[in-house]
């Protein structure tokens, strides 16, 4: 096969975990005969620098042609001023509204070496084998209007929460779609004692349910939602929820397998690649980590994983797919770790040894 894959590294240890990413893409591509064409651009603070556009049109234009989009991660504290005219986080929300990837699924499933990388108890997450469906293209980062302004010399400042009954309805039947082809569970999250938007989801969601009698639905309040995460994560299977409380509880469902570095995401929407597949826009769930980027220690496995589903979901190779995922099994298993879990192993001797892993379960094409 051949396939175009745009690469966004951004800022901080972005570069370094794409950089990794490739030489493992690469790896399959040889492997399995396949040509996947890689080129870098830019986006985020590095944009900013060099285009005063944190998404800057050529980026957005090599993404919208691109078979799938994989992406570091942006921001840093040089462009943090809370002044500052220009945000490399715009980049990242341009982005997802500019390919309409309003799904964000984040999988959860800590492996059996790192359970004691947790801070929880190890019999409560070794049976955790979860999935969030984060909406991703609406909701309070979106919302209009969205401003900062002085009023009777006061400074106010306002956000926005809002959503389209089809943009719950539409995330919903992805859920219950998930749901139904894994353990027949949706949870859905929201805070519908208190907002409108919420009670607006769980009216669509429970309708939505109506098409899906072999999937159970539970309703839950986030803050609920967040003490569950911990007391019962065993329990869940899909989660689906809004923007804002996806973003902070997959953050806290990280710590299930033991580090942020670990968890892999693919954002995916209605529109299709040549090759008839959702061009998905793939990323770690973790930021550009100012505090060791430049190290060379930075856990690649959250973006090679993200790479794996690339793979899945926007070209239909699952065969590579999961050899990158046996791979990354077997590197953890070895006890190959890199600082976050507990081990000295850097990024690059990580990746060395999921690619010599690669090639040892390879049968040549
Ligand atoms: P962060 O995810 O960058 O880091 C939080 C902690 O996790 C840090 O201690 C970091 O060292 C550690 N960590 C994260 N990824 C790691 C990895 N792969 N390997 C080892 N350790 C890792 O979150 P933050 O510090 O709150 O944010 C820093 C910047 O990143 C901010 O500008 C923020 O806006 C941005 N950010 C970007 C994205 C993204 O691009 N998708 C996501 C989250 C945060
Ligand atoms: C994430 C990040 C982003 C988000 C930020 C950097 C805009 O935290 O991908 O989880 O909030 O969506
Ligand atoms: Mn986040």
């Amino acid at each position: 096969m051949k396939a175009t894959i745009a690469c966004l590294p951004g800022d901080g240890i972005g570069p370094e975990v794409i950089e990794a990413t490739q030489t493992v893409l690469k790896a399959v591509a040889e492997a399995y005969g396949h040509s996947f064409e890689m080129e870098n651009y830019p986006i985020g603070g590095i944009a900013i620098d060099q285009f005063q556009n944190p998404l800057p049109d050529s980026t957005l234009e090599a993404c919208q042609n691109a078979d799938a989009v994989l992406l570091g991660a942006v921001g840093g504290p040089k462009w943090d001023a809370p002044d500052a005219p220009m945000r490399p986080e715009q980049g990242l929300l341009a982005i997802r509204k500019g390919l309409g990837v309003y799904a964000n699924l984040r999988p959860v499933k800590p492996h059996p070496r790192l359970l004691h990388a947790s801070p929880l108890k190890a019999e409560k997450i070794a049976e955790v084998d979860l999935i969030f469906v984060r909406e991703l293209t609406s909701g309070i980062y979106f919302g209009q209007p969205k401003k900062r302004w002085v009023e009777e010399g006061e400074e106010r400042a306002v956000d926005t929460l809002a959503y389209r009954e089809g943009e719950v309805r539409r995330i919903a039947h992805l859920a219950f779609q998930l749901a139904s082809q894994r353990k027949c569970k949706v949870t859905s999250i929201d805070k519908a004692n208190i907002l409108e938007t919420s009670r607006l989801w769980r009216k669509v969601v429970s309708e939505v349910a109506k098409e899906y009698p072999d999937v159970t639905l539970e309703h839950l309040l986030v803050d609920a939602a967040a003490m569950y995460l911990l007391q019962r994560p065993a329990s869940f299977d899909v989660l689906v929820t809004e923007n804002m409380f996806g973003d902070i509880l997959t953050d806290e469902a990280s710590m299930l397998t033991g580090s942020m570095g670990n968890m892999a995401s693919a954002s995916l929407g209605d529109y299709q690649n040549q090759h008839g597949k959702p061009r998905g826009l793939y990323e770690p769930i973790h930021g550009s980590a100012p505090d060791i980027a430049g190290k060379g220690i930075a856990n690649p496995v959250g973006t090679i994983l993200s790479a794996a589903l690339l793979l899945r979901y926007s070209l239909g190779l699952e065969q590579e797919a999961q050899a990158i995922e046996r791979a990354v099994d077997e590197t953890l298993s070895l006890g190959i770790l890199s600082p976050d879990l507990g081990g000295s192993a850097n990024t690059a001797a990580m990746t060395r040894v999921i690619i010599e892993r690669l090639a040892a379960a390879t049968v040549p094409a």
